[in-house]
């Protein structure tokens, strides 16, 4: 409703020729119709951009790479289409020789500062407006101004307040906002509730090469159809369903209900190839410094950081090793990693082995013993109160 509103608003306020724009990020929408939406309010020109591959192979994938996962739970699906559909936005402006971008957050959210910060960083000549934070109509009101200009809104009813595309289903808004208040049913689209979910299991291998995944049970996938497949079968076992009050990057906490289930799976799944593959230095690394830092960037608004891409360098250095195979086991509404295979795995039958094998010896084990606690025995004597 907010970008129908604008592009009547844009036209009266600045005497804009507006031309819009719907980048596809694998939203379940109904794009002939957004289009007729957007003449009948006065656009001059409307612009698809089918972006699913591009959000795919340059975001989900490196999400994948990093355990994408802001405050440990949140896949961020909404932060990472923002630059991509801030990017396309701009070739759009470019292409009709346009001086502004608009587009329709409010003040009050997340969104404004990602599409904004890329707009600045890729297009510094052009203006910014986001029309919504400009024009002070509360929600009854910008109904009654689309009314008035008989613009074809439609939504004003609805419950919740939804993003979705490709890796995540963003829900907030109306019951949610109590946080004590458990989600209803109706708030779920990709996922059955546990308890419908079916009484036997699901068991899927996901293939990974250089930390990415490539194939279901052995058959290859390009990203696009392998998260969609994995949404598809993870979903129809409760999986991926997020409860979460989020640190907003805007100064206040805010309840936000998701589903992604492909992304739930794919961060467990990558997460265990990790644990048999990487040094336990290595391993630390990455999982308390450079995924957390990434997530943040990326949930901040900040793809373009320069930060974010020397994470990434470092991360891929080691995950040239995040080779293998895992098997995970769906059952109502949990994952669970249940094997895992990689030629670079650290992992040695013969060193772990209690019966047999190798074992070092008495005098061995004590030596090492005495000079790996030596730190923490030296300091606690020293510390030993005085008497
Ligand atoms: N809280 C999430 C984020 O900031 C999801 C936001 C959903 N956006 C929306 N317009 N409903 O990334
Ligand atoms: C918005 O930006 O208007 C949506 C809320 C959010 O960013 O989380």
């Amino acid at each position: 409703m907010d970008t129908t509103v604008a592009i009547r608003w844009l036209r009266e306020k600045f005497n804009a020729e507006v031309y819009t724009v719907t980048v596809d990020v694998g939203q379940e929408d109904d794009f002939s119709k957004i289009e007729e939406r957007a003449y009948k309010a006065g656009a001059v020109q409307h612009f698809y951009i089918d972006a699913k591959r591009d959000f795919a192979d340059e975001y989900i994938a490196r999400a994948v790479l990093m355990n994408g996962m802001y405050e440990g739970v949140y896949p961020l699906g909404t932060a990472l289409a923002r630059p991509l559909i801030a990017a396309k936005a701009i070739e759009v402006a470019r292409r009709v020789g346009a001086d502004a971008v608009a587009h329709g957050s409010t003040s009050k959210g997340n969104d404004q500062v990602r599409f904004d910060v890329t707009v600045k960083a890729l297009a510094p000549d052009l203006k910014i407006i986001a029309p919504a934070r400009i024009w002070g109509m509360t929600r009854a009101e910008e109904i009654e101004y689309a009314r008035r200009h008989g613009l074809p809104i439609g939504e004003e009813h609805k419950k919740y307040s939804i993003d979705d595309n490709l890796w995540t289903r963003s829900i907030e808004g109306g019951p949610l906002d109590d946080p004590m208040a458990e989600p209803g049913e109706d708030a779920f689209k990709w996922t059955v509730s546990p308890e419908k979910a079916p009484h036997e299991p699901a068991y899927i291998t996901i293939g990974f090469k250089d930390g990415v995944p490539t194939s279901i049970n052995g058959e290859k996938m390009d990203m696009v159809s392998l998260v969609a497949a994995l949404n598809q079968i993870a979903g129809s076992h409760g999986v991926g369903r997020i409860d979460h009050v989020e640190n907003r990057l805007v100064g206040f906490k805010s309840r936000e209900v998701y589903e992604a289930p492909a992304a739930v799976v794919l961060f467990h799944a990558h997460r265990d190839l990790e644990k048999l593959v990487l040094t336990p230095r290595e391993l630390r690394f990455k999982h308390h410094v450079l995924d957390p830092q990434w997530a943040d960037l990326v949930y901040q608004g900040l793809w373009v950081e320069p930060l974010r891409t020397a994470l990434e360098k470092a991360a891929e250095e080691m995950e040239r090793w995040v080779t293998g195979e895992v098997r995970v086991k769906l059952y109502k509404g949990s994952v669970q990693v249940v094997g895992r295979d990689s030629p670079y795995g650290g992992y040695s039958r013969e060193l772990a082995d209690y019966s047999a094998g190798w074992y070092p010896s008495d005098e061995e084990a004590r030596g090492f013993i005495e000079m790996w606690s030596l730190h923490s025995l030296t300091a606690l004597r020293r510390r030993r109160p005085e008497k």
